[in-house]
């Protein structure tokens, strides 16, 4: 029979995203009503590597729940097992191990076990943990939906919802100017913001990372569409899209986060290749955070509050080192080791790439 918990640490790792608050909300609410205490760990595992830990009570956690972002901070430059602690003689990142450091901190606070809010990089991080012999429960989150072991992460329907918005006003200006609009979504090497919001606002061509796209053929999608009296085109275009033959375009790269690569900018090149080929005005938008930013929609603070309860659930049942997990419509659990620094990306004959098709939608391939 396992321990009872008594005293849990909660924190939310990698890039911000909205639903975060609604999860620590769900947890803190949940552990006080069953007598447990929980510790807020700040930014991520920097918290656990520096030391900020605060105990968070029922005031911390109301009136959260609309709030976009994270009252705890967060960080997706924190992994103990790897940690940039400034650069070498070389000019070049030096790293170093701390989870011995992060123990002590854990031990120090009396913790029973985490709450990891994160992403696959949050779920690595965790992993080290686990192998510590640290009670873990992953929740999954971020706006690119691409974790593996679960059909859904919060973040991602209010991110889509965001884009599918950008999408249906860039529409009006591509009309009223005969213009093709190339907008450009977040997702990585996943492509299932820009499938998702593709389809929402019913784009003319979505560009995704799992399908190298040929420009010539988007610029042919452009031309028919004028012949057959449409005279402007609407692309949905994924960051990490990849032209055949090319290249993604890497906006920045960051040698002291485990995952250093920042795309971006690919929409420019697809907006100024139809213009030359096409003559066709064409203008291109990133939207960048926006997607990340503001208050979740229903259905994330539904989701983020379901998956903060069944992250209590498997702790007071003593069930450790498991994600919480949406799969076939439903909620359940997986082993979390199996989702770390795993990406889930669009598999090919998905039913919503066959759907997109069949209304006419290109996918540049
Ligand atoms: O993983 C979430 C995400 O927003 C990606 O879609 C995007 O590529 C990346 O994070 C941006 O990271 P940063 O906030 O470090 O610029």
């Amino acid at each position: 029979m396992a321990q009872p918990i008594k005293r849990i640490g909660v924190l939310t790792g990698g890039g911000d995203c909205p639903g975060l608050n609604a999860v620590i909300r769900a947890v803190v609410k949940d552990a006080i009503f069953h007598g447990i205490e929980v510790m807020g760990i700040e930014d991520g595992f920097l918290g656990l590597i520096r030391n900020r830990i605060r105990k968070l009570d029922w005031d911390d956690v109301s009136n959260i729940l609309t709030q976009g972002g994270t009252i705890l901070g967060s960080s997706n430059k924190a992994n103990a097992k790897r940690f940039y602690v400034g650069k070498d003689e070389n000019g070049e990142p030096r790293f170093e191990d701390v989870t011995d450091r992060c123990m002590e901190h854990y031990k120090e606070h009396k913790l029973d076990a985490l709450v990891v809010i994160g992403g696959d990089g949050t779920m690595s991080a965790a992993a080290e943990f686990v192998e510590r012999g640290v009670n873990c429960i992953g929740v999954p989150k971020t706006i690119d939906n691409d974790l593996v072991g679960t059909d859904l992460t919060f973040g991602f329907q209010t991110a889509v919802q965001i884009a599918t918005d950008a999408l249906d006003r860039v529409h009006t200006t591509a009309a009223s100017h005969h213009r093709a609009m190339v907008v450009e979504v977040m997702g990585r090497n996943a492509g299932w913001i820009a499938l998702h919001a593709g389809v929402a606002s019913g784009s003319d061509v979505i560009l995704v990372p799992e399908i190298e796209f040929d420009i010539d053929r988007v610029c042919k999608v452009c031309e028919d569409r004028g012949r057959k009296g449409k005279r402007f085109t609407i692309v949905c275009c994924s960051e990490g899209a990849k032209p055949k033959g090319g290249k993604q375009v890497i906006e920045r790269t960051d040698p002291t986060s485990p995952d250093p690569i920042r795309y971006g900018g690919i929409s420019k090149l697809v907006a100024d290749e139809i213009e030359k080929q096409t003559g066709i005005e064409s203008r291109y938008v990133v939207l960048g955070h926006v997607q990340r930013g503001g208050t979740p929609v229903a259905a994330d603070r539904i989701l983020a509050t379901i998956f903060g309860d069944h992250a209590m659930e498997l702790l007071k049942n003593g069930k450790f080192n498991r994600l919480v997990a949406w799969q076939d419509g439903g909620l359940t659990d997986v082993p979390l080791m199996e989702s770390a620094g795993r990406q889930r990306t669009i598999p090919e004959g998905h039913h919503l790439i066959a759907a997109a098709k069949s209304v006419g939608t290109d996918f540049g391939a």
